[in-house]
């Protein structure tokens, strides 16, 4: 049994479900312009038309309802909001506004992100997250999305995966915008995490009995060989980078001493002004753990080393595999990986809430006259479902579970050639197919119990 009022739902982000990215005002994300550059972006993809979700957003929620969701995790689009970053745009506002809205209708809890990676171009002309003046843009897209829900939402997490977006965006250059400047990715790791303090702050005034939290990417990581001084360097420096540069702050209020030394030649110290570590760490209500797998680290270098690497500091790591089945992203599935750090977090930072808001497989599913019969991924549902358990078993103030994705979408550099959806998208109709997964799903919210 799941605890009574285990919130279950299902994610997605703006940029990979909505579409119509031209439509009522929005403007331009780094991402529409990543997509533009050559090679960038599997298959030449973009963000058209996706999962055309900004137009079917009324049927899609019909369907969430039917699959008994109880919440669902969406993004809000900065460029839609501020259309250059700065202008008001009510039209992009209108869109979520009725997402809301509908939601409620239906009884399902809205659980909005800030910012899922779509920042408006014009503020990355002028520095983007390396620029200190992003932080203040921020707030003030904040301050328009919460005067407009902060009545009608009581969840919300400010960024998702700050890691992601800083090291794989400004160091390995494989995300928008697309740079390979280390010193820029630890100044943009930075500065996300004072930006969270600043959506705090907008939550706390407009919408003051909701609670206000974040969504990190975190993975529980190992040495491949613990006797090898090389693998537990290694390790301890991607905990450090992956893991602890955002936990540590925000919740215990101080960059971990090992990070600063290894960052010193990448000038995190020179970007962190003095009170930022206090509004960083100004109380974050709950913490949203995405999870998929996790990390087995050599300080050998493979095959691949010699392209920009997100490990700033740390660029000959390797992640050797273990035999272990893989999805199609290539990850390995690891579900007792997901039990081990949601203990591990309970244990460090007691009496913090946490709720998985992303955990989820991609696997290439075939649509036939019966359905999509996702075996593989049902069972990976189920295998991380059980893990999930074993973790309240433990004692873990897990309160919830997000799977991703509602839909089939934009997998960003690897565009539409990934599935991860309960509910398969065929791009040229828009029909929507919901696969077993999502009827296995649907059978443990209604019964909340994994039988
Ligand atoms: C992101 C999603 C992404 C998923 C699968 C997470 O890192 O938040 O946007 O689609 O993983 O790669």
């Amino acid at each position: 049994m799941f605890p009574d009022g285990f919130v279950w739902g299902a994610a997605t982000a703006s940029f990979q479900v909505e579409g119509s990215t031209t439509a009522d005002g929005r403007g331009r994300s780094i991402w529409d312009t990543f997509c533009a550059r050559p090679g960038a972006v599997a298959g030449g993809d973009t963000g058209e038309p996706a999962a055309d979700h900004y137009r079917r957003m009324s049927d899609d929620v019909r369907m969430m309802a039917e699959l008994g969701l109880r919440a669902y995790r969406f993004s809000v689009a900065w460029p839609r909001v501020r259309a250059g970053g700065r202008v008001v745009n009510e039209a992009g506002l209108d869109f979520y506004d009725r997402l809301v809205d509908e939601l409620l209708r239906h009884g399902i809890a809205p659980w909005p992100t800030l910012y899922h990676w779509d920042l408006p171009q014009e503020l990355e002309d002028r520095g983007g997250w390396a620029n200190r003046d992003t932080v203040h843009r921020f707030a003030e897209y904040a301050d328009s999305v919460l005067g407009r829900l902060g009545d009608r939402v009581w969840n919300w997490t400010t960024f998702n995966e700050p890691w992601c977006a800083a090291f794989l965006g400004y160091a390995a250059g494989v995300h928008a915008p697309g740079r390979t400047e280390p010193r820029a990715a630890v100044a943009a790791g930075h500065h996300m995490l004072l930006a969270h303090g600043q959506g705090r702050a907008a939550i706390r005034e407009h919408a003051p009995r909701a609670a206000a939290g974040i969504t990190l990417n975190l993975f529980p990581v190992r040495a491949n060989d613990p006797e090898d001084e090389a693998d537990v360097e290694a390790a301890r420096r991607v905990d450090a980078l992956q893991n602890r540069f955002f936990l540590e702050p925000l919740l215990r209020g101080a960059y971990p001493p090992d990070l600063v030394a290894d960052l010193e030649p990448f000038g995190l110290d020179e970007v962190v002004e003095d009170g930022d570590v206090a509004r960083i760490s100004a109380g974050t209500d709950l913490l949203g753990v995405n999870y998929y797998h996790d990390h087995n680290v050599s300080g050998r270098p493979d095959e691949g080393s010699g392209r920009p690497s997100p490990w700033v500091g740390a660029e000959h790591v390797s992640f050797p595999g273990r035999g272990l089945p893989r999805t199609d992203m290539g990850w390995e599935v690891v579900p007792e990986g997901l039990t081990e750090l949601l203990v591990e977090l309970h244990r460090r930072y007691p009496g913090l809430p946490l709720y998985v808001t992303e955990n989820g497989a991609a696997y290439p599913d075939v649509v036939t006259d019966s359905g999509v019969d996702d075996v593989e991924r049902t069972e990976f549902l189920e295998s991380h479902l059980r893990a999930a358990h074993r973790a309240l078993e433990q004692g873990v103030d897990l309160r919830g579970y997000f799977y991703w994705s509602l839909l089939d979408n934009f997998e960003w550099a690897e565009g539409y050639a990934k599935r991860f959806g309960l509910v398969h998208v065929d791009y040229g109709t828009q029909r929507r197919t919901p696969k077993r997964s999502a009827y296995r799903y649907a059978r443990v919210i209604s019964e909340n119990v994994l039988r």
